[in-house]
This record gives structure tokens, C-alpha cells and sequence, in this order.
């Protein structure tokens, strides 16, 4: 008994120094330097936006289509080579996130012509609006004659 619970703390404790050793958050994205400076498009790193439902985010892979010819090795991009070295993603710390029982489809919403910046805001700028809260949706869908029922939201 002793000796299985040491076998599975010994094994939690792995994975908790393995779980460390992944790159640090990178987070908040520089979306201005990207963007602005750059002339990205937001489609180039979240290609989904207007098929799916999730927008999708880059993998390391696509960074380093740019970052691996950069001459920046900045502190900044750090945890980008150490992830690239180390085959891991990158962890973001995801501010949209809305629970399991709403269906966000962002497709519907760009094919109803609406922008990136009408929910997220200034992202050039990298000023991000707070994730939208239900009394949000429903007044838009209000004002734009969208679904109202609960079902539209909630599964
Ligand atoms: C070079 C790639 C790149 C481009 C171009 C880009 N993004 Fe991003 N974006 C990211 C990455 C990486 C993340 C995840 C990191 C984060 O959340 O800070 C992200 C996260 C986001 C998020 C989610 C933030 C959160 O925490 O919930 C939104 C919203 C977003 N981007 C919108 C945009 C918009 C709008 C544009 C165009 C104006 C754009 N992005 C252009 C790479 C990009
Ligand atoms: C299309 C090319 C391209 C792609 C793709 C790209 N970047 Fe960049 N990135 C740049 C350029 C150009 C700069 C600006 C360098 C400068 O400041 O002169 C930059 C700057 C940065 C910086 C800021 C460095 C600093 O110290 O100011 C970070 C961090 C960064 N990129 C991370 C990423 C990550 C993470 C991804 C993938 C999600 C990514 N980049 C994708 C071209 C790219
Ligand atoms: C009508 C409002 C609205 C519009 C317009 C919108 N978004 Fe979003 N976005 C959201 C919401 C809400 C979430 C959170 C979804 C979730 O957690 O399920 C989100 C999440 C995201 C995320 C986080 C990760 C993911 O894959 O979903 C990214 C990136 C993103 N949006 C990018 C964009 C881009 C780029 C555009 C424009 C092409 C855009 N969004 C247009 C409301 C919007
Ligand atoms: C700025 C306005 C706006 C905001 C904010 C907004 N929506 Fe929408 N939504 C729309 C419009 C316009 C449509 C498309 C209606 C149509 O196609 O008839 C739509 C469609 C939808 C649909 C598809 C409904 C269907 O019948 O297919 C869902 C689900 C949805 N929205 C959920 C949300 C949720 C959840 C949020 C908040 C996180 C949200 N929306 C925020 C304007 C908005
Ligand atoms: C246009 C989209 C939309 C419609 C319509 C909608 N909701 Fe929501 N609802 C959301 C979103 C987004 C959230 C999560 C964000 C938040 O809690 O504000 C949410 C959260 C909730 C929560 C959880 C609150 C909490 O504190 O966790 C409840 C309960 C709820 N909704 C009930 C309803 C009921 C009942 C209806 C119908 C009368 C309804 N909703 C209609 C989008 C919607």
C-alpha cells in the first residue's frame, strides 16, 4: 500500500517537473508589432474565423516560418525558440474563453458582415476588449435581430 502510493506520488511529482519544464506563457501576443508594423492580416494566424466555429491559433510551426530568418532573439521570443527546440506548443493565457454550455460560431457572425474589432476591439493596438458577457450578445442579437431563445446560445 506504502509502496503504490510512493509509486503514484513519485509518478504526480514527474509529471508536475515535466509539466515545468514546457516554455512559459508568452502572453499577452504583441498583436500591434504583427499587424500594425507588419501588415498581417488577423486571417494569416487565425485562418478558421470564417469557416468554423473557433478562429484557431497558429502553431509554433507558422511563427517560425517568419521567426526562424528574423535576426530577434530578444527576451520576448524566448519562450517561441524554446518551444520550437523542444517540439511543445506554446500556452496562452486564453482571456476568451466562454464556458462549455454557450456555441460561439464565429463564421456566422463574418458571414453577418460584422468585424473582428466589433467584439474584440483595438487588437491592432493591442488593446483587447474583456470577453463579451451574455447581457452583450443578447443585446446585439437584439439590435440585430438575431436568435433569442436560449437555445441559440445554450446546448
Ligand atoms: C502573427 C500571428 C497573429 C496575427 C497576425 C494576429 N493574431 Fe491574434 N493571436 C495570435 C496568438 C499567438 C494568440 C494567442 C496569444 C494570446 O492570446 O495572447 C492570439 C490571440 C488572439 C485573440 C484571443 C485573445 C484571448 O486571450 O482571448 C484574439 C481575439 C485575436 N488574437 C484577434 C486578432 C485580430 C482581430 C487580429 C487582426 C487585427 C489578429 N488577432 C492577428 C496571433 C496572431
Ligand atoms: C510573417 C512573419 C511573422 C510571423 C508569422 C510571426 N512573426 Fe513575430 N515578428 C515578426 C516581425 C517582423 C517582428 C518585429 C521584429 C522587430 O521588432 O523588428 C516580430 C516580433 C515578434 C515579437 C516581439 C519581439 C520583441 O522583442 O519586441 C514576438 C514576441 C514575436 N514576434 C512572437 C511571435 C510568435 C509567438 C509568433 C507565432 C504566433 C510570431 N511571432 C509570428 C514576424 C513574424
Ligand atoms: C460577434 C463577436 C465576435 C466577432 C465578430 C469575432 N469574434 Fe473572436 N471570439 C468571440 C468570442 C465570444 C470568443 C470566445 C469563444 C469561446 O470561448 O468559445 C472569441 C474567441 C476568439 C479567439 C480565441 C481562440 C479561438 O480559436 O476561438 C480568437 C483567436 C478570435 N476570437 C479571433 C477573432 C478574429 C480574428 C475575428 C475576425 C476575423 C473575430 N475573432 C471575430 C467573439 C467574436
Ligand atoms: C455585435 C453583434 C453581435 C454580438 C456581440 C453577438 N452576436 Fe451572435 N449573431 C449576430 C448576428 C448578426 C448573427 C447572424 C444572424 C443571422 O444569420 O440571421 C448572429 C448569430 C449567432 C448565432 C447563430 C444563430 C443561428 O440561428 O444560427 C449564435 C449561436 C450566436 N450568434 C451566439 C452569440 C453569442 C454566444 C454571443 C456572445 C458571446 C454573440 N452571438 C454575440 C450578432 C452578434
Ligand atoms: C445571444 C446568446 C445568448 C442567449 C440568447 C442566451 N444566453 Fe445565456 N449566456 C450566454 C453567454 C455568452 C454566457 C456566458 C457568459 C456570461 O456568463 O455572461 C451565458 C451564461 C448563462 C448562464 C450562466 C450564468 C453564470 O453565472 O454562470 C445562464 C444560467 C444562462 N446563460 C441562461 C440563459 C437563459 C435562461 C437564456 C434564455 C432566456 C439565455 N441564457 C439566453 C449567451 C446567451
Amino acid at each position: 500500500m506504502t509502496l503504490l502510493f510512493s509509486l503514484l506520488l513519485g509518478a504526480t511529482l514527474m509529471l508536475t517537473l515535466a509539466g515545468s519544464d514546457s516554455p512559459a506563457p508568452a502572453s499577452p501576443f504583441p498583436h500591434a508589432k504583427h499587424v500594425v508594423e507588419n501588415g498581417m492580416s488577423c486571417l494569416y494566424c487565425h485562418p478558421h474565423a470564417e469557416k468554423s466555429l473557433a478562429a484557431g491559433l497558429p502553431s509554433v510551426k507558422k511563427c517560425m516560418d517568419c521567426h526562424s530568418f528574423l535576426n530577434v532573439r530578444t527576451e520576448a521570443v524566448q519562450p517561441l525558440f524554446e518551444a520550437w527546440e523542444t517540439q511543445q506548443p506554446l500556452r496562452w493565457a486564453k482571456q476568451n474563453d466562454l464556458p462549455d454550455h454557450v456555441v460561439f460560431p464565429h463564421h456566422k457572425h463574418l458571414k453577418a458582415e460584422l468585424a473582428c474589432r466589433d467584439c474584440h476591439g483595438d487588437v491592432e493596438q493591442d488593446r483587447l476588449s474583456q470577453p463579451l458577457a451574455m447581457k452583450q450578445c443578447v443585446a446585439c442579437h437584439v439590435e440585430r435581430d438575431a436568435g433569442r431563445s436560449c437555445s441559440t446560445c445554450h446546448k
